[in-house]
């Protein structure tokens, strides 16, 4: 099996892969991880000082799975010296820095399985004499080494590449306009002194939690929050609601209608998508006060508005903001543009190329997945692909989060190790019926 993508999914995978093998210390079945990355990273972009988890640390990679296992946030705090701090507390939300810590010490049992610097760019089936596809052939660009490649061979692929940085209609990527998914990797090697005012677009948490930190971090300068709504609103955080996350959840929604997977996705997509923690409001409200209080205007909520194009003129990024009251548009000159304007879900199908043909989609186009979240194939592939993602349309809002990947990488591990015992026993009896072995050579 390879991996593609060594994000929290993969690494979850890794871990249930492990458990399944027993005491091996490595997974039982072949496993391999190609992440394009240098080394780990989650989302490092958006690692702002203070910003917390959205979920419980008992949704960690393992505990939803298996609460024994050695690869838990509980475990990691013991092995770190922290679990009585920890639990002193009382906060069942980590910090997102801390959380990216415990990744780090569970990668770091089984960085020999992964190969990082290595994309993915495509996928070939590869046939046999009877037009079976029993393995693949993935073309790896060597990302730290410019024009390097080389080919990887599996029987089985896991696509786990993550969230797509999606940017606004009518704007673009520049030295001055940024992508929330960048940040704070360029915020880093950032001019300060020559930032004298930053808009940041987007009624999301990335929204919310860069201009909270160029608020912070940027004294000098003018922050406008530019905004749809009227206010951010809070994300749905309450038990009844949050039960949508849960396990259960998925087999409820995978055996739905279209139109009950519809209503839950209406009413239940202000627990993720364009919503901000009550708290985080608060504290940039408070920003605003003080502003008001000091008789200064830092903050601005250019709220009821979208951000419709952006020019760069005289070196500066003039943003056209238009009112959704009035339809008016607005130019506003700044130094800095962030667009925190979200994600598109995990598309694998350009990574795929020949492969993605023998993928099987719905009336909407959409990739068909088995409850296991095994793509359907045309028959004469043999392989397994699964996906890691991407599958909000068949498993539900947990598809592109962290609440359900301990349970989801168990079942894709043991959907494997089903396919694994049943092709070899496959091709047993086609080497005792004197047929093929599994590479396509005679057996006489
Ligand atoms: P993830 O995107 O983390 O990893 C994918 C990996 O694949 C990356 O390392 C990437 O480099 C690699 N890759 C991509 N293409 C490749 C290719 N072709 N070849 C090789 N490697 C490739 N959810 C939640 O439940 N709680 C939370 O607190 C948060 N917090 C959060 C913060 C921020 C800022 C964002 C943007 C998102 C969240 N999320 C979240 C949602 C988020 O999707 C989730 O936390 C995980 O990142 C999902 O893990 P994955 O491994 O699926 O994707
Ligand atoms: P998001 O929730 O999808 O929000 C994107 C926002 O951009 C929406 O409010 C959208 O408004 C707005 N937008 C898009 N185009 C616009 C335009 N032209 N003008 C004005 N507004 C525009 O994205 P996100 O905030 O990046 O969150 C994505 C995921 O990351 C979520 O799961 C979130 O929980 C997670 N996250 C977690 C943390 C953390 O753990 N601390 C931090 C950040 C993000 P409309 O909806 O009106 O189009």
């Amino acid at each position: 099996m390879v991996g593609i993508g060594f994000g929290p999914s993969n690494l979850s995978l890794a871990t249930a892969l492990d458990e399944l093998g027993g005491e091996s210390g490595g997974p039982a079945i072949d496993a391999v991880f190609l992440e394009k990355q240098p080394a780990l990273g989650w989302h490092r972009g958006m690692l702002l000082p203070g910003a917390k988890m959205q979920i419980s640390f008992l949704k960690d990679l393992v505990t939803f799975r298996n609460p024994a296992s050695p690869y838990s946030f509980v475990s990691y705090l013991h092995a770190k010296g922290r679990l009585a701090a920890y639990a002193n507390r009382n906060e069942f939300f980590p910090s997102r820095r801390e959380f990216h810590d415990y990744l780090e010490w569970v990668e770091a049992r089984f960085t020999k399985y992964v190969t990082y610097d290595s994309e993915v760019v495509s996928v070939q089936p590869l046939r046999d004499d009877r037009g079976h596809v029993d393995q693949l052939r993935l073309h790896v660009r060597e990302t730290g080494s410019a024009d390097a490649t080389r080919v990887v061979q599996a029987r089985n692929i896991v696509v786990s590449t993550g969230l797509v940085a999606r940017m606004p209609d009518g704007i673009g990527h520049g030295p001055g306009v940024w992508h929330s998914s960048e940040y704070l990797t360029r915020f880093q090697t950032l001019d300060a002194a020559r930032v004298r005012s930053v808009a940041v677009v987007g009624a999301g948490q990335s929204a919310a939690e860069i201009a909270r930190h160029v608020y912070d971090n940027l004294p000098d300068a003018d922050v406008y929050a530019i905004l749809s709504p009227l206010g951010y609103t809070v994300a749905d955080n309450t038990p009844l609601a949050n039960q949508v996350f849960d396990p259960a959840s998925v087999d409820d929604f995978y055996f739905s209608s279209d139109r009950a997977k519809d209503a839950v996705w209406h009413y239940h997509r202000n627990t993720n998508y364009s919503v901000v923690d009550d708290e985080l409001i608060r504290d940039l409200y408070e920003r605003q006060y003080a502003d008001e209080l000091g008789r200064s205007t830092r903050l601005t909520f250019l709220n009821l508005s979208r951000a419709q194009s952006a020019e760069t003129v005289h070196g500066r990024t003039r943003v056209a903001v238009q009112s959704l009251r009035s339809g008016e548009v607005d130019h506003l000159d700044v130094d800095l543009l962030v667009c925190a304007t979200g994600y598109d879900p995990m598309d694998p199908a350009a990574m795929l190329g020949e492969l993605a043909g023998l993928c099987l989609r719905d009336e909407q186009g959409r990739l068909r997945l088995d409850r296991d979240y095994r793509v359907a194939t045309s028959p004469e592939l043999r392989c397994g692909v699964y996906l890691q993602g991407g599958s909000e349309h068949t498993h539900g809002l947990s598809s592109s989060l962290l609440s359900n990947i301990a349970v989801r990488s168990g079942e894709i591990a043991n959907s494997l190790a089903r396919y694994c015992a049943t092709s070899a026993a496959e091709a047993d009896a086609d080497v005792a019926a004197g047929r093929t072995d599994l590479s396509g050579v005679k057996v006489v």
